[in-house]
């Protein structure tokens, strides 16, 4: 193949779409060219393209005008190579855009991993410039790329929301409210919570009709309540409230019932990206963005370097296997397949059932 073939999406209105192609590009010194032949798809990718401009998202693989490249989790081989330390063969696993191909810059190349050094990314979040060698990690991990590509980067959230509740002793509270339970971010914490034999919270998933067979099967939630029922929440329990929602009707609702109950309202997502807005003040404890760079690092300097994204890892190793038999995976192959399920997940018409994994090769 010497054709690259990019999927980007209009950064002022992200149903309009454009399939891009053009020659393979020829590489400097010092650069890669990678074959991205795997990438999961999620809601987390369109909250990327919604914090594009706050969080820098765009900026890792810059397209022209208004157009913008959404970033995905994916593996991929070096194809080609300019680079000294990274070989052709090599597989990695991390950030790429919804693309066949990429070029990379290595630097600080370590034999498990190396950081992408492009100018251009040097003012972003380096979290996503990290890209890992896999073939120097554990069999069992190698043999997980589909579950690291589509669940990892999920579930890692999971767990350190799960370790920042536990390491705040939930704030008091005796139930944990998870707004958008049928998300992989969301049903993650609430299989970590209900896992736990030290945790008593009950867990609470608010999610919608639609989706509570879904969660219900999962077993993970004490109780499953539907958007609209919120009533039946126990409103005389403190809770906290973690949110991948984002939707500012369904906050108001809980902080209303709550009342000083909430002891803590944490903003995750927003799978509702259709239903954000100004929350005004509300009744109960002031809701906050969750941060998972401040609990990564508290945790670097309680546990040593590397300890905490290891330990969430292994955690999420552990869901992906449990709840493996609940979703089933579906392979995209072509641009036009992936541009209709891009706007899908805009649409809410994907069922948390429905693992989504694409390859443009
Ligand atoms: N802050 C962080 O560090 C961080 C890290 C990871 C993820 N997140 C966020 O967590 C959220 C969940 O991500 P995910 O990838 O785990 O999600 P996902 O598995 O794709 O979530 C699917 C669920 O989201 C809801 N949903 C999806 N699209 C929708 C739409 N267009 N309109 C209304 N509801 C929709 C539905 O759940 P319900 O019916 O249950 O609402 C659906 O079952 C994202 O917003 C993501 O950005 C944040």
């Amino acid at each position: 193949m010497n054709q690259c073939t990019e999927l980007w999406v209009d950064r002022k209105d992200y149903r309009n779409t454009r399939i891009v192609s053009a020659p393979l590009p020829a590489l400097r010194e010092g650069e890669v060219l990678v074959a991205i032949d795997r990438f999961g798809l999620t809601s987390n990718n369109v909250s990327y393209a919604l914090s594009g401009d706050m969080i820098g998202y765009w900026g890792y693989y810059p397209a022209e005008g208004d157009w913008g490249k959404v970033p995905v989790w994916g593996c991929a081989n070096v194809v080609e190579s300019s680079c000294p330390g990274i070989p052709v063969g090599d597989r990695l696993w991390g950030f790429f855009p919804m693309a066949s191909h990429a070029v990379l810059r290595p630097g600080k190349i370590r034999d498990d991993q190396f950081l992408d050094v492009s100018e251009h990314r040097s003012a972003l979040p380096a979290l996503y410039n990290g890209y890992r060698r896999t073939r120097a990690e554990p069999e069992f991990l190698q043999a997980m790329e589909v579950e690291r590509c589509l669940l990892f980067p999920l579930f890692a959230t999971s767990f350190v929301i799960f370790d920042y509740l536990l390491d705040n002793d939930f704030f008091g509270a005796r139930q944990v409210l998870i707004g958008s339970v049928s998300s992989k971010t969301g049903f993650g914490l609430a299989e970590m919570l209900h896992n736990d034999p030290g945790v008593t919270q009950r867990v609470i998933g608010l999610t919608s009709s639609a989706n509570v067979a879904f969660v219900e099967r999962l077993g993970c939630c004490d109780e499953v309540v539907v958007y609209g029922d919120e009533a039946r929440v126990d409103a005389t329990l403190p809770a906290v409230y973690v949110d991948m929602s984002g939707d500012t009707k369904l906050q108001a609702v809980l902080h209303n019932l709550l009342g000083d109950n909430m002891v803590a309202s944490e903003m995750v997502g927003a799978t509702h990206w259709e239903a954000r807005g100004a929350a005004g003040d509300l009744p109960g404890a002031k809701p906050k963005f969750f941060f998972a760079p401040s609990q990564i690092a508290k945790r670097e300097a309680d546990w040593g370097p590397g300890v905490v994204m290891m330990r969430a890892m292994m955690a999420s190793a552990e869901v992906a296997k449990k709840v493996q038999g609940d979703l089933s995976v579906e392979w995209i192959r072509d641009a036009e397949g992936l541009a209709a399920l891009w706007r899908d997940l805009l649409d809410n018409k994907v069922s948390p059932s429905r693992g989504l994994m694409v390859s443009l090769l």
